[in-house]
C-alpha cells in the first residue's frame, strides 16, 4: 500500500491553518451574543456584495431556504411553473415546491453538463413564470442564452450559484447576472461556514427588502408582522466564520483552478470524460467530475489505491422517489441520467497537494 490517503474532500485541513483566525472572531460573535443574524451577519453581506460586484447580499440559514424565499420574493407560488435542470442536488427542486410551484425538469448538454438551452423552449407554458440555471459543479451555465429565453418569454432568471462563489461568466462574477442569485455556504462548498449557511444576491432593493424581511418573520419593524415571514436567519458565528474565509477565497480558487488544470492536462486515457468547459466559463471547480462508463470498476480500483472519490449525483432529480407524483420515466432526459450512471468526482480541494494529485493522475492513466 502507498503513503497516501486522498479523499474527495478533506476540510480538516483548511480548518486547521485557520483555527486560530476564527476562533478570534468566535470569541467576539461570544462577548457581544450575537448570535442570530447581527452585526456579523450584515458585516458578512456587505462583504459578499462586494465580492460578487452586486449591491446587494442578504444573509440566510443555508442555500436551499436562498431558493424559497427567492422565489418568494418573485411572487412565485402555486399554479406557477419554475424549470430548472434534471441534473442538479434536489436542493434547487426543494426551493421551488417549497415555494407551491412545480418544478419542470430539462435536460443537460452532452458535454457540457449544464442546462441544455436548446430544449429549454419546449419545456416553457403558460404557466412558467422562471428559469433557474445552476453553475454546476462551480462551472458557469450560459447565463446570455438563457437569458435571451428569459426575455423572450417574459420570464425570471434565478441562478442557483450553491457551488459557484467566484466564478465568472465572461469574465464577470456571477450573482448579478438574474433577477437574483442563491449561493450555499454548507460547509463542504468553496466558501464554507462553520456551520449551515446560505445567501442571495441582487442588484434590485425592492427584492432585498423584501426578502430582509421575509427572513425575519416577516418583519422589519419588531414584533410588527406585515407579511407571513420565516425564521431564516444566519446564525453570527456562521457569519463571522465567512466574513475570515472570504479573505482566502480567491487564494483557494486559484488553486483549484491549478489542481483542475493539472487534471484537464494530465489525464490522458480514453475511458475517462471530462466536463467540456467553454471560453466565457471560467470556473471554480468546486467539484471535479468525470465520467466513466461501469465506474465500479474504476472506483474499486481507486479505493485499493487509497483514493475516495464520491458520486455527484448518482440519480438525477426527475427519478427521485420524492417527485414519483410528476409521473417522470426513465428515458426522459438521457444525458442527466447518463452522467447520473457514469459520473465520478475526482478529489478537489485547495490543500489537495501537488504529489497527492499526481499520483490520482498517475492512477488514472493506468487505469
Ligand atoms: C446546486 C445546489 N443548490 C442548492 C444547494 C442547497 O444548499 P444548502 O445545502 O446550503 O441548503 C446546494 C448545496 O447543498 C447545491 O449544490
Amino acid at each position: 500500500m502507498n503513503e497516501f490517503h486522498i479523499p474527495c474532500l478533506d476540510l480538516k485541513k483548511q480548518h486547521q491553518q485557520i483555527k486560530k483566525e476564527i476562533f478570534e472572531i468566535f470569541e467576539k460573535v461570544y462577548d457581544q451574543t450575537a448570535f442570530s443574524g447581527g452585526a456579523f451577519a450584515e458585516d458578512f453581506e456587505k462583504s459578499y456584495a462586494s465580492f460578487c460586484r452586486t449591491q446587494y447580499a442578504v444573509s440566510v440559514n443555508n442555500g436551499t431556504s436562498a431558493l424559497h424565499l427567492a422565489l418568494l420574493a418573485l411572487g412565485i407560488g402555486k399554479g406557477d411553473e419554475v424549470i430548472i435542470p434534471a441534473n442538479t442536488f434536489i436542493a434547487t427542486a426543494w426551493g421551488v415546491t417549497y415555494s407551491g410551484a412545480m418544478p419542470v425538469f430539462v435536460d443537460c448538454d452532452l458535454e457540457t453538463w449544464e442546462i441544455d438551452v436548446s430544449k429549454l423552449e419546449e419545456k416553457i407554458t403558460d404557466k412558467t413564470r422562471a428559469i433557474i440555471g445552476v453553475h454546476l459543479y462551480g462551472q458557469p451555465f450560459d447565463i446570455d442564452a438563457v437569458k435571451q429565453i428569459c426575455t423572450r418569454h417574459k420570464l425570471y432568471l434565478l441562478e442557483d450559484a450553491a457551488q459557484a462563489q467566484g466564478a465568472r461568466y465572461k469574465g464577470i462574477p456571477v450573482g448579478g447576472f438574474g433577477e437574483m442569485a442563491c449561493f450555499s455556504f454548507y460547509p463542504g462548498k468553496n466558501l464554507g461556514a462553520c456551520g449551515e449557511a446560505g445567501g442571495i444576491t441582487t442588484n434590485n432593493e425592492v427584492y432585498y427588502k423584501h426578502l430582509q424581511s421575509l427572513k425575519n418573520h416577516g418583519s422589519n419593524t419588531r414584533y410588527l408582522h406585515d407579511q407571513v415571514g420565516y425564521n431564516m436567519r444566519m446564525g453570527g458565528l456562521e457569519a463571522a466564520s465567512l466574513t475570515v474565509k472570504l479573505k482566502y477565497l480567491d487564494g483557494w480558487n486559484t488553486r483549484r483552478r491549478y489542481l483542475a488544470k493539472k487534471y484537464q492536462q494530465g489525464i490522458r486515457n480514453n475511458k475517462i470524460a471530462m466536463q467540456k468547459q467553454p471560453d466565457w466559463a471560467q470556473s471554480v471547480y468546486h467539484l471535479f467530475v468525470v465520467t466513466v462508463e461501469e465506474r465500479g470498476g474504476l472506483i474499486k480500483y481507486l479505493n485499493e489505491q487509497n483514493i475516495f472519490p464520491a458520486l455527484h449525483y448518482p440519480v438525477p432529480c426527475h427519478l427521485q422517489k420524492a417527485y414519483g407524483n410528476l409521473n417522470y420515466r426513465q428515458g426522459d432526459f438521457p444525458n442527466a441520467e447518463y452522467l447520473a450512471a457514469n459520473c465520478v468526482s475526482l478529489p478537489m480541494y485547495p490543500e489537495l497537494s501537488d504529489n497527492e494529485i499526481d499520483f490520482v493522475i498517475e492512477c488514472l492513466n493506468k487505469y
